[in-house]
């Protein structure tokens, strides 16, 4: 196992070390790929999942977001899909969010390529300018029919009826993933395959605990990827880290510029 070369929590100079070490590299690779989770849009007000105030201390996921919570009650899922939906349209894209838009335009415009993979389904990503994302766990702004199994884009918030309904009758359902339920196909073979031929990778904003996601910075790795998690806490691909940022990525992520 390679021991990350530099993670010292208290030393800020060795944040800054890593940062200037990092943003020297990125402007030497032709290919970069980053993997964001729901901490890069805490600094936008949108909870995490498994943070302090996480969704999933306040809510359970089996009752929520599964196929069979759905079944077994749509209006239930649906007034927790409404108040997030209303929550993320209050919300701004925050200096993270820029930053990755601005480093993707700058591998363009230097004929590298630049992979933003997200497992949020917020939009935040979109609205700060990113293109070409790869949604691995859909987008909360997508309705599916569960009937005749049309797809349409529905920004409403608040829906003005929950459970919504398709022109056939049928149920909406949110275009997310489920637990449970498999990832959009072509979405995910796009970012294995952006993994495996990567030079960096950042993690950014995850705990690295949800599967299969959190296996793509394996996948880096044994490709000789080197990678960069962007974390104030301990995620669980650290040991596979040649960089540690500890910190907040809406403040990191601009001095990577
Ligand atoms: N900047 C960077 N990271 C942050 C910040 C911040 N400002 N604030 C919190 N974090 C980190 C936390 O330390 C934590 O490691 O973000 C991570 C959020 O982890 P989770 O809440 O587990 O969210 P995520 O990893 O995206 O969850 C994966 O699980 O519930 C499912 O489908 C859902 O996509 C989600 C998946």
């Amino acid at each position: 196992m390679r021991v990350a070369t530099s993670i010292l929590r208290p030393f800020w100079g060795c944040v800054d070390d890593s940062i200037s070490a990092l943003r020297r590299a990125l402007n030497e690779v032709e290919s970069i790929v980053t993997l964001t989770g729901a901490g890069i849009s805490a600094e936008s007000g949108i909870p995490t999942f498994r943070g302090k105030d996480g969704l999933w201390r306040k809510f359970s996921p089996q009752a929520l977001a599964t196929p069979e919570a759905f079944r077994r009650d749509p209006k239930l899922v649906w007034e927790w899909y409404d108040w997030r939906r209303c929550l993320i349209q209050k919300a701004e894209p925050n200096g993270g969010h820029y930053a990755l838009a601005e480093l993707a335009r700058r591998q363009a415009a230097r004929s590298g390529s630049f992979t933003l993979i997200t497992q949020n389904v917020d939009g935040l990503h979109d609205r700060a300018g990113s293109q070409n994302l790869l949604k691995l766990h859909g987008d909360i702004w997508l309705v599916r029919c569960v009937g005749c199994g049309k797809e349409q884009c529905n920004e409403e918030a608040p829906l003005k009826e929950l459970p919504p309904r398709c022109d056939c009758g049928a149920w909406l359902r949110p275009g997310v993933v489920w637990f449970g339920e498999e990832l959009p196909r072509g979405v995910w073979e796009r970012a294995v395959e952006a993994c495996s031929r990567t030079k960096i990778m950042l993690v950014i904003g995850t705990s690295a605990t949800v599967y299969p996601a959190a296996g793509l910075a394996k996948v880096a790795r044994n490709a000789g990827a080197q990678v960069a998690v962007v974390n104030p806490d301990p995620s669980g691909i650290d040991d596979l880290a040649d960089w540690i940022l500890r910190g907040l990525s809406g403040e990191i992520l601009p001095r990577l510029l």
